[in-house]
Formats: structure tokens, sequence, C-alpha cells
């Protein structure tokens, strides 16, 4: 909306100029005539560009820069709903400049993060993540960033589906900002939201309905799923879990994947109204789990480490580019059918940022052992990020999105 002002704004001034010159030049008739051709041509080109549903400005290309002043966007001890998987401060980090980057595309600025726009644009509507514990963590930096702006009274947290489903809901607007647990998407062994930590993973891989109907009618979608897959062959169940006569077969995760991606690009294309739902798909988050990788000493990882990956480009083994190709290809196949999914392609910005991890810096679950204690880099988390951090920059980008489209 700030931008359609823009362009108005602009428009006028042009016209404008266009008067004064046709005042100033009327004597000068042909040269004049030419001049505001060419004057015009030029303007019309711009407005085309302008209005363009899709910023011109590649905002997942530029760099991070310190900025201590802006940065963070809020206070870890001040979010009410702050999670102690993410709360890095809480649980003992004393170095905190993870928290003071702001992402700078290298041809535009990013938009300043608005809660209360945001929030009017979510009036009466829902917005849902719908993913993994990646997708979780932006869920919360995105409540993080648009609590603040309102009172204790005027909000809560609840949850459905039994525990499945959290729900973050701003009374005044209507306005409800949701997280569903669904690692891998379609229906599968790791569905429970807490025990979901099981030997052998195993994929139902036609089936999405018993997850799809919590967010088929939500206004704002954003998926995400990859970390789930990273082993080389997974279990696939043709039937139900539980029934005796379900076919249990090891495949080739990469055509897993794929077929997991199928069952629910076919999903939204039928289900969801993309005229109506703005949707979009997080790309790979990536790990840092290995020193050597970024240059480092063999057997080290994120544990440690204070500063970012400075090489430009940086690319780390854990991300992998054909799983990357074959959500690209899917997006693409969806949107030749109508249905619009956009990628955040957080991937590269992301890999620079191996100091943005929890480490061991975040509540543990279960009691350590003493040789966990004798040896951090064994328990330190090197796939989540601290709150306020990397996350912050994600919901930045997808806020832009928002506004742009
Ligand atoms: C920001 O960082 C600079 C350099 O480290 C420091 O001198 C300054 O005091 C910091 N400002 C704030 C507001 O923290
Ligand atoms: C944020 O958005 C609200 C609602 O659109 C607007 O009134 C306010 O001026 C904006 N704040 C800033 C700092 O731009
Ligand atoms: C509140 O929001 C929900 C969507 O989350 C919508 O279905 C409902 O109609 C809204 N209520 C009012 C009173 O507008
Ligand atoms: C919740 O879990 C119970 C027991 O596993 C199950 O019977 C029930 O259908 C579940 N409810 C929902 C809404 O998923
Ligand atoms: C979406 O909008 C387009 C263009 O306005 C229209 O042709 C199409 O039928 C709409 N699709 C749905 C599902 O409403
Ligand atoms: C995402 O970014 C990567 C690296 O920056 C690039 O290779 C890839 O083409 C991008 N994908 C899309 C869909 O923009």
């Amino acid at each position: 909306m700030a931008k359609a002002h823009q362009i108005v704004v602009w428009t006028w001034g042009i016209r404008n100029t266009f008067r004064s010159l046709v005042a100033i030049l009327t004597t000068i008739l042909v040269v004049s005539a030419i001049y505001l051709t060419q004057d015009a041509g030029q303007a019309c080109e711009q407005r085309v560009v302008s209005s363009d549903s899709i910023p011109k400005c590649d905002l997942f290309f530029g760099k991070w820069v310190f900025d201590n002043e802006s940065y963070p966007l809020y206070k870890e001890q001040q979010c009410t709903f702050m999670s102690d998987q993410l709360a890095c401060e809480k649980f003992g980090r004393k170095d905190l400049n993870y928290q003071n980057w702001r992402w700078k595309p290298h041809h535009c600025d990013l938009p300043r993060f608005n809660a209360t726009a945001l929030l009017e644009r979510l009036r009466n509507k829902r917005l849902v993540f719908v993913g993994d514990s990646l997708n979780r963590g932006q869920w919360v930096s995105m409540v993080c960033l648009v609590e603040s702006v309102v009172p204790r009274s005027l909000k809560f947290m609840h949850t459905l589906a039994n525990g499945s489903l959290n729900i973050f809901k701003a009374i005044e607007y209507n306005a409800t900002i949701e997280f569903y647990w669904a690692p891998l998407l379609v229906e599968s062994n790791s569905d429970d939201p807490v025990n979901h930590r099981v030997p052998e993973r195993t994929v139902r891989i036609k089936a999405i309905e018993k997850h799809a109907k919590y967010w088929t009618d939500a206004d704002i979608l954003i998926f995400n799923t990859y970390l789930w897959w990273r082993r080389p062959v997974m279990n696939v169940l043709w039937g139900s879990f539980g029934d005796p006569d379900g076919v249990y077969k090891g495949v080739e995760m990469l055509r897993v994947y794929e077929m997991a991606l199928r069952t629910w690009s076919d999903w939204v294309e039928v289900h969801v109204n993309s005229n109506k739902t703005q949707m979009f798909f997080v790309s790979m988050s990536p790990t840092h789990e290995r020193a050597e990788e970024w240059g480092g000493a063999v057997g080290e990882n994120c544990y440690t480490e204070k500063e970012q990956i400075a090489k430009e480009g940086y690319w780390g083994k854990g991300s992998d580019p054909k799983m990357m190709q074959l959500v690209e290809k899917v997006l693409e196949d969806l949107r030749t059918r109508g249905s619009n999914v956009q990628m955040l392609n957080i991937t590269q910005l992301t890999e620079y940022r191996k100091e943005g991890h929890p480490s061991i810096y975040k509540k543990q679950w279960e009691p350590l052992t003493e040789e966990q204690i004798s040896d951090p880099r064994t328990y330190a988390d090197c796939i989540h990020w601290c709150l306020p951090g990397v996350p912050d920059v994600w919901n930045e980008l997808l806020y832009a999105h928002i506004f742009h489209q």
C-alpha cells in the first residue's frame, strides 16, 4: 500500500513537470514535442515496473549489516510467548551480537516491520505456519514481533488438535498467528507434537488430509519441510498406521520427498483458493554441525562460534541443492496450474549465520550426562536459531512479500 502511494505521488510530480515544460517551451514546438514524447514514454515504462506484483529487486541477494541501533526488533525477556528452546540469553549466552544484524538486499532496502500494519492486514484472518521446528521458531519470532503492540488482556495463546495446533490470538483484531506441527507435511509416525523421536521414520506418502483440514481455509500459509528428510532412505507406508494389510517399503529419500511434495501440491491446488490465500514455502534452513566446512577444526561445530562466515556464496554440505531444486520444480508446476506459492529463499543468507544457533544456551529437557558436560560440543544445537535473531529477518522478508502482492 505504501508503494501504491509512492507511485501516485511520483506520477503527480511528473504531471506538474509536464505542465511547466509545456508552458515554457511552447515556442520551440518541434523540440518540445520530441522531448515530451520521450519523457512520457519513460514515465510509462517506470510505472509498469513499479506496479509489478513481484518487486524487481531480489530481496534474498544481499549482505548482513551490523546495526545495534535498530536491532534486535524486540527484547528476549519482553516477549510474553518466548520459547525456552530459543531464549539463548536467558540460558546463559553472553555474546549477544547475533541479535544486532540487519539484512540489506544489494539493490533496495527491506521495508520496516510494522506490527500494527501487519495486524491490520490480518484483521479477521488466520496466518498459519505449517511444518517442523524451524518453522515453529519462525512462528515464535512472528508472535514476538507483533505481540508487543497488543495489551496483555487482549491477547492469548491456546492449543488445539492435541497440541498440534498452537494459536496466538490478538482479540481486538480477531487475528490469529498459528503454528501447525507436520514436520514432513504428509502423515508420518513423527506427527505427535511432543513424542516424535522415533528410531525409524515412516511416511504415509499419499495422506495429508488429517493435517490439511486444520489449515486449508487460512488466509496466509507458510510451509516448510526439509530437515526431517535428511537420510538416504525413507520408510514408506501404503495403507494406514496400524492396518495389518499396510505395505512398508524403504525408498530412496529424494523420490519420497518428491512424492510428498506432489501430494502436498495436489492438495493445495484443489483445496486452497490462491486468489484469496497467500502461500509461501520457506527454503532449507542451513545447519552448522561441521566446522571443517567453513575452515574450522575437524570435530568442532557451531559451539563457541561468535562470528559469521565471511565468504560470499558460502554453502554448507548440510543444504542439499537437489532437494531445493525439487521444491522449485513443484512450485513451478503449481504455477502452471494456476496456484501461486512463493519461495522464501532464505537458505543462502542464512548459511552465513553460524553464530546464530542456540548451541548449548537453551533449556535441556533431559538431564545432561557427565560425558556431555565434559564436552559441550556433543550437545550443542546447531540447527535451530536464537531469538531475537535470524528468523526475525525471515519474517521481515515474509512481511515484504505479504505487502507487495
Ligand atoms: C553499538 O556498537 C558499538 C560498537 O561495538 C558501540 O560502541 C555502541 O555503544 C553500541 N551501541 C548500542 C546502542 O549498543
Ligand atoms: C504502522 O502502521 C500503522 C497502521 O498502518 C500506521 O498508522 C503507523 O503510522 C505505522 N508506523 C510507522 C512507524 O510507520
Ligand atoms: C474472525 O476471524 C475468523 C477467521 O479467523 C472469521 O472466520 C470470522 O468471521 C471473524 N469474525 C468476525 C466477527 O468477523
Ligand atoms: C487426540 O489424541 C487422542 C488419543 O491419541 C485421539 O483419540 C484423538 O482423536 C485426538 N484428537 C484430535 C483432535 O486429533
Ligand atoms: C482467480 O482469479 C482469476 C482471475 O481473476 C480467475 O480467472 C479464476 O477463476 C480465479 N480462481 C478462483 C479459484 O476463484
Ligand atoms: C534461491 O537462491 C539460490 C542461491 O542464492 C539460487 O541458486 C536459487 O536459484 C534461488 N531460487 C529461487 C526460486 O529464487
